[in-house]
């Protein structure tokens, strides 16, 4: 490439239209960062000796992890160096898989996921977009991916469609205290595009074992791409919505599921809130009879 001069500057509106075509359409920091660079593998630090709090405590070595390797404890995930990013295959599905049957606290999963290099949307991703709301909930919701709003906050369902849901739960007397929130997709895709199967794959194991770890009473799948990838279906939301499925976690837990219409969608179509609204009433009647 050649330096730019005013006599061959790409023209501004090519360049945008470039970027916007390839899903770079936000300016996240104040400096461009190269998310594509060769990272230099770093000698593994020891595990912190107990078990951060917080959600937000991921440990920074893991920040490098990406193949099997000897952990620090007894039961320490395979964990290996990695490089940059890295083209999803079926050894980083199996590595997630490995990692996420290891995990035995949300934490300690967030912190996996965290370390976790295997899925290339985590390269153009600001960041993990773990969850929201109480771990302790009898009532789990599971979206498709972050969004925009969803990358910057680092919290699911924060942006319009975050806010239509929020309006949803108080509707059968929920909030973010008294329900648990998470995505199938933990990485935005860029440019909000579609997540691939492999990809959806590769995150799959994570997902189910955040359900797992949570054991809610009741799951809500919004939209088609959370239930048919957590109800093992095939169907169309739209046939598969109001009626009870149920999600098997891989130690055999039954969880009743609801799938329904995704928020986002019911912007683009008000007149399916109705269908939504009695899929809810289905979940509080639910909630109730179960105790
Ligand atoms: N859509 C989703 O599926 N998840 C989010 O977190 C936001 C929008």
């Amino acid at each position: 490439m050649t330096a730019a001069s005013p006599n061959n500057r790409p023209d501004i509106a090519d360049l945008l239209a470039f970027y916007a075509s390839v899903g770079v359409d936000e300016a996240l920091e104040d400096q461009p960062v190269n998310r594509f660079a060769e990272v230099a593998p770093k000698p593994l630090e020891r595990a912190p000796a107990a078990a951060p709090s917080g959600d937000t405590a991921a440990p920074q070595r893991s920040a490098n992890m990406s193949r099997p390797e000897a952990g620090d404890r007894p039961n320490a995930p395979p964990i290996a160096r990695a490089t940059s990013a890295t083209v999803p295959d079926e050894a980083q599905a199996a590595l997630a898989r490995q990692l996420a049957t290891t995990a035995t606290t949300l934490d300690e999963l967030r912190q996996y996921m965290a370390a976790f290099d295997g899925c290339n949307l985590k390269t153009t991703a600001k960041s993990l977009v773990f969850a929201d709301g109480n771990p302790e909930a009898a009532v789990m919701l599971v979206g498709e991916a972050p969004g925009r709003d969803e990358d910057i906050e680092g919290l699911p369902f924060v942006g319009r469609s975050g806010r239509l849901l929020d309006r949803m739960l108080a509707a059968i007397g929920l909030d973010r205290t008294s329900v648990y929130i998470a995505n199938v997709i933990p990485w935005r895709p860029p440019g909000n595009r579609t997540p691939t199967p492999h990809e959806t794959e590769i995150c799959r194991p994570f997902i189910e074992r955040q359900i797992e770890l949570v054991n809610p009473k009741v799951l809500i799948n919004l939209g088609g791409p959370s239930a048919k990838t957590l109800l093992n279906t095939s169907e169309g939301i739209l046939r598969l919505r109001g009626n009870w499925r149920v999600h098997t976690t891989a130690s055999g837990i039954a969880i009743p599921a609801m799938p329904t219409l995704h928020p986002a969608y019911l912007l683009r179509t008000p007149a399916h809130k109705r269908l939504a609204w009695r899929d809810f009433l289905e979940v509080k009647a639910k909630l109730r009879a179960l105790g």
